[in-house]
This record gives C-alpha cells, sequence and structure tokens, in this order.
C-alpha cells in the first residue's frame, strides 16, 4: 500500500480490530487496571524493560490508539493522552524545568495559558518571560542561560494570527532549545508544526480535535528530532533515574524519549490521566477532522467576509481575509483555511459586546471554541477577565473584542443569526 494520507490517517493510524472480540470500533477499556502473567512480567513492566498496560494513569489500551493515532497525524515519533491541554503543557514544562529556570513565550497566548505560565507556574519556580509573536528576534532576546524552552501557539487564540513558526525555530534552534507549539487552534490537518521546526506539540483535545464539545482531553505529541543529551540542561532526559534502576532516559528510548519521560515521571507522578471514555470519544471525532476542519475554515472565511463590510463593525481579524496583515503567514503555514476562531470590534465597545452576545440566538455564549456549534465570547468580561488591562490588550482581548468559533452549520444561518444581533447594538 502506497503511503497514507492524512485523511486515511485520520480514521485508521493506531488501530486495528480489537485481537480479543474482532470490534471494529476501537473499544473503551474501562478497566483501572491490568492482570500480569507472572511476577517477572510485573517486574520487567515496572522496571520499563517491557512495554504494557499495569494501571489506566499511566497506560491504556483506548488511550494508546489516541495517542498513536495524534503522533501520525502530527508526524511525530510517540504522543502521550493526558486529561486537558493544561495538562499536557503541566507535563512538558515538568519535563524540562528545574527551580529557577526560564522559559520564553508568545504573549499572545489563551488566557488561561497566560495565567498557568505567570501565575500557577510560579509555586514551581518557574519563570516565563513574555515576547513579541510578530517578532522572532524579541524570543531572542529573552533568551539567557536559565532558559529551557520557547512556547507559541500555531494560531494564536483568541486573536487568529499565525505566527512565524520556522522564524522561532530557528531562534530555538541557534540556542539548542526546544520549541514547543500548542497547535490547538490549527490542528495538523491545517498545519504540522514538526514540518517548520517544532521540536514538541501539544493540544487541548477538548476543541477540534475532537471536536463536539463533550470530552476534555489534551496530548503531547513528542518531534524526536531534538538532543535532551547535548548538554546537562535536560537533566531528566540524560542523567539516570534512580526510580527506575538507573535508566537514562533519552539513551534508552532515543527518539521517543521525550514522550516517555511525560508518561513514566510526569503522568505517573503527577496524574493527570484521560478517561478511557474520553480518549474513545475523541478518537471518533478526529475520525471526521478533515471534514470539519474545512467546513469550520470556509464557513469562517465567509462570515468573515460578511462582518467586514458591517456597519456596525470596525475592525475583523481573520487571516483569511486577503487584506489581513496575517494572509501572507496563513498562505505559508495553513493554505487549507485560517481555522475557525478570529475576533472583531464593535463599534461601541465594552458595553456593544455585552449586548451583542446575548442577544445571539443560534450562537451558544460560553467559554469553548471547536464545537460543531458556532460559539461566541466576549473575552473581556469571561475569559480574560483576571488579566491587566495591558495584558487583555496584548493577548488581543481589547473591551471591544468579540471572539467568534465558527460551526458547521449552514453558513447563512450563521451569518443571520449574526445580523438580527448586530441589529439590536
Ligand atoms: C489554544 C489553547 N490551548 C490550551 C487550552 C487548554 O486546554 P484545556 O481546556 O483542554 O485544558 C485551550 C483551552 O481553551 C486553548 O484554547
Amino acid at each position: 500500500m502506497t503511503e497514507p494520507k492524512f485523511e486515511t490517517l485520520a480514521i485508521h493510524a493506531g488501530a486495528q480490530p480489537d485481537p480479543a472480540t474482532g470490534a471494529r470500533a476501537t473499544p473503551i477499556y474501562q478497566t483501572t487496571s491490568f492482570v500480569f502473567d507472572d511476577v517477572d512480567h510485573a517486574a520487567s513492566l515496572f522496571g520499563l524493560q517491557q512495554f504494557g498496560n499495569i494501571y489506566t494513569r499511566i497506560m491504556n489500551p483506548t488511550q494508546a490508539v489516541l495517542e498513536e493515532r495524534v503522533a501520525a497525524l502530527e508526524g511525530g515519533t510517540a504522543a502521550l493522552a493526558v486529561a486537558s491541554g493544561h495538562a499536557a503543557q503541566l507535563l512538558v514544562f515538568q519535563a524540562l524545568m528545574q527551580p529557577g529556570d526560564e522559559f520564553v513565550a508568545s504573549r499572545k497566548l489563551y488566557g488561561g495559558s497566560i495565567n498557568q505560565f505567570g501565575h500557577a507556574f510560579k509555586s514551581f519556580d518557574w519563570r516565563v518571560k513574555w515576547a513579541d509573536p510578530f517578532d522572532p528576534a524579541s524570543f531572542e532576546a529573552q533568551i539567557t542561560e536559565k532558559t529551557k524552552a520557547i512556547f507559541i501557539e500555531s494560531i494564536a487564540n483568541p486573536g487568529g494570527v499565525v505566527l512565524d513558526i520556522a522564524a522561532i525555530a530557528e531562534v530555538a534552534r541557534r540556542h539548542k532549545l526546544p520549541l514547543i507549539v500548542d497547535n490547538t487552534m490549527a490542528t495538523p490537518y491545517l498545519c504540522k508544526p514538526l514540518d517548520h521546526g517544532a521540536d514538541i506539540v501539544v493540544h487541548s483535545l477538548t476543541k477540534f480535535m475532537g471536536g463536539h464539545g463533550n470530552s476534555m482531553g489534551g496530548v503531547i505529541v513528542d518531534g524526536g528530532k531534538f538532543d535532551w543529551s547535548a548538554d546537562d540542561r535536560y537533566p531528566m532526559l540524560s542523567q539516570p533515574r534512580p526510580e527506575y534502576n538507573g535508566i537514562v532516559l533519552h539513551e534508552t528510548f532515543g527518539n521517543f524519549g521525550f514522550a516517555i519521560a511525560c508518561r513514566v515521571l510526569g503522568l505517573r507522578d503527577l496524574g493527570p490521566a484521560i478517561s478511557p471514555f474520553n480518549a474513545f470519544m475523541i478518537l471518533t471525532g478526529i475520525e471526521t477532522l478533515p471534514l470539519r476542519m474545512q467546513r469550520h475554515c470556509d464557513n469562517a472565511r465567509q462570515v468573515a467576509e460578511h462582518l467586514r463590510g458591517h456597519e456596525k463593525v470596525s475592525w475583523v481579524s481573520y487571516a483569511g481575509l486577503p487584506e489581513d496583515p496575517g494572509h501572507a503567514m496563513m498562505q505559508k503555514y495553513c493554505p487549507k483555511g485560517a481555522g475557525a476562531v478570529f475576533t472583531f470590534g464593535l463599534k461601541g465597545g465594552f458595553d456593544a459586546g455585552v449586548t451583542f452576545v446575548e442577544a445571539l440566538e443560534l450562537f451558544s455564549h460560553l467559554a469553548n471554541i471547536g464545537d460543531t456549534r458556532s460559539l461566541v465570547i466576549h473575552p473581556a468580561s469571561t475569559t480574560h477577565r483576571q488579566l491587566s488591562d495591558e495584558q487583555k490588550t496584548a493577548a488581543g482581548a481589547g473591551p471591544d473584542v468579540v471572539r467568534l468559533s465558527i460551526g458547521i452549520e449552514d453558513a447563512s444561518d450563521i451569518i443571520a443569526d449574526l445580523d438580527q444581533a448586530l441589529a439590536k447594538v
């Protein structure tokens, strides 16, 4: 057979008919634990001499299919599925950082990530330094001898801007740092960061990958190319692990050592496992990812085109519009479409934003993106409320900003709902 294409991988990668029952859909292995063959078998599983299921916090057959599928779609060597996108970020940094270490992150990120990095991570003494997403040199300017990684979103939430991944990857490469890309908004259907020089990809699977707004999940994809043993900066990977009889994870597991470290140290000890049921739901969602994403993008472009001509709208920021400053970047990194999430400005500012979201009928007013349904939020009064005014504006969440996540309903119904709500503003 020829090399399977993306659409084929989305349905088949990692899955086979169930060896025990012949079930064609991947079964939900709803069990906490797995029986050992004998004592030697148990010992070799615990000692990492043999791969196998022990306990669902660490590994489970339903999760394993999801992991193999996402790794195949992103072009990575291995993946680790976890309970949420935030859990994925936590485990990635836990594998890289020691107390007092720093990382450089794009200023345009999902508000929850800004909080996680700027506040929660402080209790581990992991320090974030912010950089201008449009200026790769500003990432370089923030690097010190304590820096352990660079973090960006491929398409930033909520602004919908596409970052110059290759240019930022070049900065990371020059300083021997891994580039971590949150690919939630693009999904591998639109953009594969590993092809542009990223080293690790993370996702909130809760969004477009699962796609139906019904299950939480996250994933870490190991790009397999970063040399964790080049120096002593990443001891979790390059130094003997006392909990595993002195194994050096990078040496033993080579190009999937990072995914193993996140599983056998981070997930094992911190515990944010994905449930088998949620892994099954997300796996089912991924089967239709290419169809859904294309429809999301096509609908979003039509809506953005409509809004940019509307008298109540002061600006539309959607990289899919030819006049948008981000259009060239979108054509380079996401040629099939600019995604489904974008922002626009309402004349009338904060109050107009509140009136507008409350008047919408088809749209659901909630804090999520990447559902089949069209979603709306006014970030300044909700997701980004905790940020200072300066951080809000820097994150693209000023008082007049409305964020849309365009669903896969009929585009004319979506536009009609926006029009009736705009008429009330
Ligand atoms: C771009 C992005 N990254 C990460 C997250 C966090 O994911 P989760 O809510 O699954 O923890 C979100 C959530 O909205 C997101 O939009």
